[in-house]
Order: C-alpha cells, then structure tokens, then sequence
C-alpha cells in the first residue's frame, strides 16, 4: 500500500480506483493548494496526483527524493518542470485523448459564438438595448467559405477543424512542426507556415502546448499581419498571447474579435480586457464536461497504479 497525495478535489471514479489499493489523502479545501501544504503533502507522498494550477518546481521535487510519480490531471503539462523532475528520476504522466472533444466543441462554439457575436447581442438584450428589429443591428458574418487557421495540429487542433470544416464548410490551413498528409486529405487542408496561416485566416485558433519557443507566439507584429476583420480563439495556453497586445489590437480594431479560455496571467486579466465589448471570456472551462472530467480522473489513476505496480504508464510525458 502507498500514499497518493491529490492536491485537490476531483471526479470520484479515478479516486475510488486508488482508493481500492493505496491510501488517498485529498487535500481538504476546495481551492488551489498553497505551497506550503503542498510540500506537506508531498513528504508524505508515494505519489501524486497535481493539477495545473499547482507548480511542481525544483522546491517541491526537493521535498521529496523518494517520490514515484507525479500524475498531472491535464493534457499540459507546463505547470511541472520536466527537467527538473526528468533529473529526480520522476516520472511524469498526463491526461491526453478524453478531454480533446470537449475541447474541441468549446473551441468549436467560441468561434460561431464570436462569428454571430453572441456574447453582444445577448448582453444588449439583457440590458434592454432591444427595441426592435433593426436591419443594420449587430451584424455578424457567415463562415462557409471562409478560411479557419489551425496552429498547433495535435489531437485537439485536429478535432476542432472536422468540426468546422465538415459542420460549418470551412476551409482549413493549418500549422505544424509537421505535415500530416492523412488529416490533409481529410478535410481538404492546406500547410502553411505561421505567418502565411495568419495573412490567410478568418478565424485563427491556437493549439500549441506553453513553450518557450510559443510564449508571446501572437503578438503586436503578427495581429497586424492577420485580416482586419479576423477572430482569435485560445483555448491552449495564455501566455502563447501577448495579452496586452491584444488589447490594443481589439482596442484599435487591428482585428474584430477574440475569445480565450486562458489567460496570460490566469486566472487575472490583463488591464482593459474584460471592457472590450467584441472579446468572449470563458474561465478555463473548455474541458469542463462530465465525460472528460469523469476520464480524466480514471486516467490519472490509472497512470498512478502503473507506476506503483512497476508498468509504464499508459501516458508518460516525454519531454
Ligand atoms: C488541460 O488539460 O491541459 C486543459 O487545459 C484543462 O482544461
């Protein structure tokens, strides 16, 4: 029996798969764990069972040599420093695979949302700005025929363009390390390097993990670069965005809109954001459904009870 430190309340099914073989102790609170008791729970631990809200850095590792495993509840992963874990003898898991629909269907209805302009019209008419209909009111724009930019093309980036080129009749270019002549064919997909993709695209979306080589991926240069009347949609990593940059680009009206599920300084907002009326914000929600939320804690589990059985886990983050 081991001891599985979980640093906060999750979805029952992966906590009832280890509670049937280790001892669990979860975090009591339903808030983000502060450091302190963090490392409390990791000297304790065998394992443990973090979210992406908790830091895993040097200091944590370092409250505990002996420590088997560190099972992050998420895809990204850029909230433990690998290197530093990769040095430990750490290995580090992740939750790929059950999240991407739900993902992908976020991101999916950002975009019509912002195309409609939803989040406008809805806050018009709750504020009684509704006195009829009017022929010219908050038009928005079609998107069959239109060009949707994918950058990043992994599971996620891959689910979103089905879901608007086969729903909606989007074209899609995309962006990636590399080509993937099977997705090409399949949604009728062109490559095309960042700043191509960004000249071309009505709609842009963003799905690289948080690199350095994609921190400030989209910035003053690039908004300038994309169609006046272009969208933003982020639901991968805040700081791929230079937030205030977007500010100024949705300000000076550099490009029509944009919608984010993360933020650059997460959870605040960069200055003047939230005043913007063409932005959708959505609080990190873009995997919150049941079904994901539900795999991801079994996955998580299962991760965790390969290692401590001595078997590879089934999602091993490689670096
Ligand atoms: C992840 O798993 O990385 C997502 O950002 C969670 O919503």
């Amino acid at each position: 029996m081991a001891n599985v430190f979980v640093t906060r309340k999750i979805p029952e099914s992966g906590l009832k798969l280890l509670q049937k073989k280790h001892t669990v102790r979860v975090y009591s609170k339903d808030q983000v764990i502060p450091r302190r008791e963090l490392i409390k729970g990791v000297k304790w631990a065998d394992a443990l069972l973090c979210l992406l809200t908790d830091k895993i850095d040097k200091k944590v590792l370092a409250a505990n040599p002996y420590l088997k495993v560190i099972s992050n509840y998420a895809v990204g992963y850029d909230n433990i420093d690998i290197d530093a874990a990769a040095e430990a003898g750490i290995p580090v898991t992740n939750t790929p695979g059950v999240l991407t629909q739900s993902v992908a269907e976020h991101t999916a209805a950002l975009a019509v949302a912002l195309a409609k302009r939803v989040a406008e019209a809805d806050s018009f008419t709750r504020k009684g700005s509704y006195k009829g209909w009017e022929p010219m009111l908050l038009l928005g724009t079609e998107l069959r025929g239109k060009t949707f930019g994918v950058v990043g093309l992994g599971r996620i980036g891959s689910a979103v363009a089905d879901i608007m080129h086969k729903g909606f009749g989007m074209d899609i270019v995309y962006f990636d390390i590399k080509k993937d002549k099977t997705f090409e064919k399949r949604v009728k997909a062109t490559f095309e390097a960042v700043p191509q993709l960004l000249k071309k695209s009505d709609i842009v979306s963003i799905h690289v993990p948080l690199l350095d080589s994609t921190h400030h991926l989209i910035g003053a240069r690039q908004f300038r670069s994309m169609k006046k009347s272009a969208l933003l949609v982020n639901t991968s990593r805040g700081p791929v965005i230079d937030e205030k940059a977007l500010v100024a680009a949705l300000k000076n009206k550099t490009i029509r809109g944009a919608a984010l599920d993360v933020f650059e300084f997460e959870p605040k907002l960069t200055k003047g954001l939230a005043k913007l009326p063409n932005v959708i914000l959505t609080p990190h929600t873009a995997s919150a459904t049941e079904e994901a939320r539900e795999a991801m804690s079994l996955i998580a589990a299962e991760n965790i009870l390969a290692v401590l059985s001595g078997k590879k886990p089934k999602y091993l983050v490689k670096k």
